[in-house]
């Protein structure tokens, strides 16, 4: 795991966007695995940017989301199909239904999920997946206890999920949906290159657990350790509970300008 430390989002979204450019530079049809939440605006606002001066295009590229709420309208403003659309599909240029996610409407929802897997193994899988991390551990919806080894299904999402998202919800904790579909654990591991960003002090625990703790259920991020590609992006504020925060610093400000993350 290469663990990062930045000074604040916006370099956590520099490094990220670097990461991504060179991938789209050497693999215009590269597969990127999206994720929603806060923590990957600053990649989606400088990937935006770039698009915007010219330096990248997703014209050939292709999108997979995490995962879904289960039961909000299609036109819900807080579906994750439309929260990606906004925070970043809507503002570069992939073409018309390149990024899919599962779908949280699905009757049959162990045929949906089935069906995704099935989905991002014709695409030839994610080089590039961006996560964030919930306060729990959680990535995408993977909640503590999930398994190690699993697959997109449909979860329930843990009290304190709902709570930290009821602030897209204008506030209410009960507009939050109970259950949701999301890639596993295992379904994750599988993308070629993971790019997890953590920013704010609320991240600390969870991120001292991923970079140091034991790899634990308790703690779905922890899964990542056994990534032979993982690298974290960790802002000051959410840094505070790494033990070896010193030797990050250094080994990253020794790390040769041809490597890239
Ligand atoms: C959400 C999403 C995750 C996200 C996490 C953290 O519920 N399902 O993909 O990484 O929780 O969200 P945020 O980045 O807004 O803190």
């Amino acid at each position: 795991m290469e663990v990062i430390l930045v000074p604040d989002p916006a370099a956590a979204g520099a490094v990220a966007a670097d990461a991504i450019c060179a991938l789209l530079d050497r693999k215009p049809d590269a597969v990127l695995g999206l994720a929603t939440g806060g923590s990957p605006l600053a990649i989606y606002d400088e990937l935006a940017r770039r698009h915007r001066a010219g330096r990248v295009s997703f014209a050939a590229a292709r999108g997979f989301t995490l995962d879904e709420y289960v039961g909000l309208p299609a036109d819900h403003p807080e579906s994750y199909r439309n929260v990606i659309d906004r925070d970043f599909v809507s503002r570069v240029d992939f073409p018309p239904g390149a990024v899919q996610g599962p779908d949280g409407l699905a009757v049959d929802v162990e045929a949906e999920c089935a069906e995704y897997e099935a989905a991002i193994g014709r695409a030839g899988g994610v080089d590039l997946q961006i996560l964030g991390i919930g306060t729990d551990g959680h990535i995408a919806f993977n909640e503590p206890g999930s398994s190690l080894a699993s697959r997109t299904r449909i979860k329930s999402l843990t009290r304190q999920t709902r709570m930290d998202n009821a602030r897209f919800f204008g506030g209410d904790v009960a507009a939050v949906p109970v259950h949701c579909l999301t890639q596993g654990l295992a379904t994750i591991l599988e993308a070629r290159h993971v790019v997890l960003v953590a920013t704010g002090a609320h991240k600390a625990e969870a991120v001292g657990q991923l970079i140091e703790g034991p790899i634990s259920a308790r703690w779905p991020a922890t899964v990542l350790q056994l990534h032979p590609r993982a690298t974290v992006l960790v802002d000051d504020d959410a840094a505070t509970r790494l033990e070896l925060g010193d030797y990050y610093r250094q080994t990253y400000r020794a790390k040769p300008d041809w490597q890239g993350i």
